[in-house]
C-alpha cells in the first residue's frame, strides 16, 4: 500500500519513507517551523523579534536551557564561556599537519572530534556535569578552532583569543586580527554577525541536526556527534550551499552570462545545474531568514561600498525565478544561503570559509537537540530499517 507522501510505501511493517519527508524521528520543544507560512520560532520566540533585539549568546542560552538568561544568568554563561576558549597549546600542532589548501570544515570537523581527547575524562553522556562541561567547552572553543582552520589556510599566525572580548568580537578577532596590531572592531559588522548567527542557530531536525541526533542516538560523546554534524553540514545541499552560492554568481559575472539563459539551463534537468539558495525541503512559501538577511545584505554591501555586481545578479536571478512557471510550480524561493554569502564576501571572509560561519551559528542548535534527546525518556538508539531489494538467496558457486 501507499502511505500519504508521494513516494511513501509500506511494506509489512516497514514503511519506505526516502529523505524522510514525511517522517519524524523525535518530538522536540526547541524550535517550531511552520513551512506553508513561513514561520520559524525558537523556544517560541519569532525569529524577527530575536533577530533584531537578542545576542546570540542570549540565544544560544534559550535553545540549549529553555528560556532567555536574566542579566545575572547570561553574565555568567558569558564569563564560563569566554574563560574556557583558549584550546589547549597541543591542538595548535594539529592545524600545522594539515596542507594549507585544506578547506576550514574538514579542518574544523577534526578539531571537534579532537576536542574530545583533551577532555576525555568529561565524556560521560549520562553525567550532568560532562554534558555542561561539553556544552561550555564547545561554544567557547568552535570559533578558536575555525579562526585557527582558517588561519592555517592562508599561512597567517595565530592569535590568543582575549576575555575582555565579547563572542562575536573574539571570533572576528581570532580571524582578521595580527599578532602585532589592535584589531578594529566595526560595531555595524559585529551586530550583523550577532544576526547571522541568530538565524542559523536551530532549524530543527535538518541533516547536520539528524545526524548530531542519530550520533548521539548510539550514546557516543557530545564533541564526537557535533563532528559529525559539521560533516554533514558541508555539503552543498546543505550548509555548503552559502559557498556554492557565491561561486555560482561569480561564475555568471565571469563568464558574462545573463540571468535568464542560466536559469534556462537550470530548468533543463539535464544540464544538472541547480539554482544554489533557492528551494527548502519545508518552506514552500519563503524562507522567513533569507527576508531578514536580505534587507542586511543591502546595508552591508552598501555601506562596505563594495561593486554590487553579485548583489545585482543575486536579485535578477530572484526576480525572473519568482515569475518563473519551473519555480513558481515548485514552489522555489531563496532560502537563508541565498544572500549570506555575499555578506560574507563584503565582510573580507573567504568563499571557503562560508561553511564553517554557518557551523558556528547552528552549535547552539545541535548543542540543544543532543541534550533533549539524552533527555527524552522514550530516545532510542536511532536504527531505520530498509526494503531490501537485492538477489534473492543463492548457492555460492561449487568450484
Ligand atoms: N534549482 C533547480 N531546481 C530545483 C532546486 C534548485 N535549487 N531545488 C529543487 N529543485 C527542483 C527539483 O529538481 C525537483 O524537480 P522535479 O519535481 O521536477 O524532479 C523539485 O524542485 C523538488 O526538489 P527536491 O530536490 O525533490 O526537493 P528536496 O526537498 O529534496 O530538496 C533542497 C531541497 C536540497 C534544498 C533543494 O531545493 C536544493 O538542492 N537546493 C539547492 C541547494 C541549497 O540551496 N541548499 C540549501 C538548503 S537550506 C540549508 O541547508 C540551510
Amino acid at each position: 500500500g501507499y502511505g500519504i507522501g508521494a513516494l511513501m510505501k509500506t511494506t509489512g511493517n516497514t514503511t519506505l519513507d526516502p529523505g524522510y519527508t514525511n517522517t519524524a524521528s523525535c518530538e522536540s520543544s526547541i524550535t517550531f517551523i511552520d513551512g506553508a507560512k513561513g514561520i520559524l520560532r525558537y523556544r517560541g520566540y519569532p525569529i524577527d523579534q530575536l533577530a533584531e533585539k537578542a545576542t546570540f549568546l542570549e540565544v544560544a542560552h534559550l535553545l540549549i536551557y529553555g528560556q532567555l538568561p536574566t542579566d545575572d544568568e547570561l553574565s555568567e554563561f558569558t564569563d564560563r564561556i569566554t574563560t574556557r576558549s583558549m584550546l589547549d597549546e597541543r591542538m595548535r600542532d594539529l592545524f600545522r599537519c594539515f596542507p594549507r589548501r585544506s578547506h576550514p570544515m574538514q579542518v574544523l570537523a577534526s578539531g571537534v572530534n579532537a576536542l574530545a581527547t583533551f577532555n576525555a575524562d568529561a565524556l560521560d553522556p549520562h553525567d550532568p556535569e560532562h554534558v555542561e562541561s561539553a556544552t561550555i567547552r564547545l561554544l567557547a572553543q568552535m570559533p578558536t578552532l575555525a579562526a585557527y582552520a582558517y588561519k592555517n589556510s592562508v599561512g597567517d599566525p595565530f592569535l590568543y583569543p582575549q576575555r575582555r572580548l565579547g563572542y562575536v568580537e573574539n571570533f572576528l578577532r581570532l580571524s582578521f586580527g595580527n599578532p602585532t596590531e589592535e584589531y578594529e572592531l566595526d560595531p555595524a559588522v559585529v551586530r550583523a554577525f550577532e544576526t547571522l548567527f541568530i538565524l542559523h542557530a536551530d532549524h530543527e531536525q535538518n541533516c547536520s541536526t539528524s545526524t548530531v541526533r542519530m550520533v548521539g542516538s548510539s550514546q557516543a560523546n557530545m564533541y564526537a556527534s557535533v563532528a559529525a554534524g559539521v560533516n554533514a553540514l558541508s555539503g552543498p545541499l546543505h550548509g555548503g550551499a552559502n559557498q556554492a552560492v557565491l561561486e555560482m554568481l561569480g561564475h555568471i559575472r565571469d563568464e558574462g552570462l545573463d540571468a535568464k539563459s542560466f536559469l534556462d539551463k537550470v530548468k533543463d534537468k539535464s544540464s544538472g545545474v541547480k539554482l544554489m539558495g533557492f528551494g527548502h525541503r519545508v518552506y514552500k512559501n519563503f524562507d522567513p531568514r533569507a527576508v531578514i538577511i536580505k534587507k542586511h545584505a543591502h546595508e552591508i554591501l552598501s555601506a562596505a561600498g563594495k561593486s554590487n555586481k553579485l548583489l545585482d545578479i543575486a536579485l535578477e536571478l530572484e526576480e525572473i525565478a519568482l515569475e518563473d512557471d519551473y519555480f513558481v510550480e515548485r514552489k522555489l524561493y531563496p532560502n537563508v544561503d541565498f544572500y549570506t554569502g555575499l555578506i560574507y564576501e563584503a565582510m573580507g571572509f573567504p568563499t571557503s570559509y562560508f561553511t564553517a560561519l554557518f557551523a558556528l551559528g547552528r552549535l547552539p542548535g545541535w548543542i540543544a537537540q543532543w541534550r533533549e534527546q539524552l533527555a527524552d525518556p522514550a530516545g532510542k538508539i536511532g536504527r531505520p530499517r530498509q526494503v531490501y531489494i537485492g538477489e534473492p538467496e543463492r548457492d555460492y558457486p561449487s568450484k
